[in-house]
């Protein structure tokens, strides 16, 4: 308690008057309350219900009545003005309390760094960013488009006719109630976005979530990544799109397939004469590979594995687009090709079974990642 003298009865002369002096004391004492719980206590014992104002007032009934109203006026008068006091200090205690509070939570900004525990990419983004800033530096186009999309952009478009096999509801996935809009089965349909928004020329690439109507084993599942590629340029043939793709392929394996090629030397990459509606002649690309110490080799003494499928894109295609001639009137030509990434994932690192992507096991994925 703060040092507090406690007033001398030579200070309250007279019944009922609560004298100047005592005054002065009970506000020196309010103003010294250096805690909440000092200020509460002197409340009481002024103003509380035996309080020293509160049993003078009540001493009021007892004077006559031109007495109680002169006494009566200024016993008032002091307690309106303690009740002021005790409200001023109340906020100085309060604005103490937080200023001492603020000064406590400050932040130390030279305490040391708490260790990282930030996440990873997924090692199909990992995979997919690597494939988009490899074609962004070979000027290719970065798009991306919807994974609801039309009959028209996924089928019809790329020169799938209606009794096409892959239109089936066995294989796609429909829309309820939305005639004509299905979840798209390949990233191919940015061919006929891009063609039909952009015009040619153009080369451009697209990666995204695929959609099949496929049970899950542990190579099947009902969604999984692709990545479409499309070159449509004057003079473009198929000599540009091998060297295209050994050059993808070198990249992604590591190896220099283009200087092989160059050599004269076998590369283990082989274009396999192929069928696609959208491409005219259509290949699928194999690669050749065997796992050394874990770690993907392309060699010739491996085994021959499939890695993505292309051809010259289909003139259907580009007619479906609006896009039968470059500006010089020459006919539209160029060539596509489409690539599972999930797929390069589990041959490049050895993943087994394709259900591990989604799985979510955080020992998987830190692992990988
Ligand atoms: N869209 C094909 C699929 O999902 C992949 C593909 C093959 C894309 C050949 C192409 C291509 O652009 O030329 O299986």
């Amino acid at each position: 308690m703060a040092d507090f003298d406690a007033p001398s009865d030579a200070c309250n002369p007279g019944a009922g008057l609560f004298a100047e002096c005592l005054v002065h004391d009970w506000e020196h004492r309010i103003q010294a309350a250096v805690d909440f719980h000092e200020l509460e206590q002197a409340r009481v014992e002024l103003l509380g219900k035996n309080g020293l104002l509160t049993l003078e007032l009540k001493k009021l009934g007892n004077l006559s009545i031109d007495e109680r109203r002169s006494v009566g006026a200024r016993l008032n008068c002091i307690r309106e003005s303690f009740e002021g006091l005790f409200q001023q200090k109340k906020q100085q205690l309060d604005e103490l309390e937080l200023n001492e509070r603020l000064k406590q939570e400050a932040l130390d900004v030279t305490l040391p760094t708490r260790p990282i525990t930030t996440g990873k990419r997924h090692l199909l983004t990992r995979i997919s960013d690597q494939l988009s800033s490899y074609f962004c530096s070979r000027g290719f186009l970065v798009t991306s488009g919807p994974e609801v999309d039309s009959e028209f952009n996924c089928f019809d478009g790329l020169n799938m006719p209606s009794h096409h096999p892959a239109r089936q509801e066995q294989d796609t996935l429909y829309l309820k109630n939305h005639e004509q809009m299905l979840l798209r089965v390949h990233t191919s349909t940015m061919q006929i976005r891009t063609f039909s928004t952009k015009g040619i020329p153009v080369r451009g690439i697209s990666t995204g979530a695929v959609f099949r109507n496929d049970a899950v084993d542990a190579t099947h599942t009902p969604l999984f990544h692709q990545i479409e590629g499309f070159v449509a340029e004057p003079g473009i043939t198929m000599a540009h799109m091998k060297y295209c793709l050994l050059d993808l392929l070198s990249f992604l394996f590591n190896v220099d397939l283009c200087a092989m090629a160059k050599r004269g030397d076998a590369i283990p990459v082989r274009f396999r004469p192929s069928f696609f509606p959208f491409t005219e002649p259509s290949s699928e690309v194999d690669c050749c590979c065997s796992r050394v110490n874990g770690e993907l080799k392309l060699d010739m003494g491996g085994t021959w594995m499939e890695i993505l499928g292309c051809g010259m894109i289909h003139p259907n295609v580009f007619k479906n687009c609006g896009a039968e001639t470059f500006e010089d009137g020459t006919p539209a030509q160029g060539f596509a090709f489409g690539i599972g990434v999930e797929r390069i994932a589990m041959l490049k690192y050895g993943v087994t079974d394709i259900r591990h992507f989604y799985d979510g096991d955080i020992r998987w994925l830190n692992h990988y990642g």
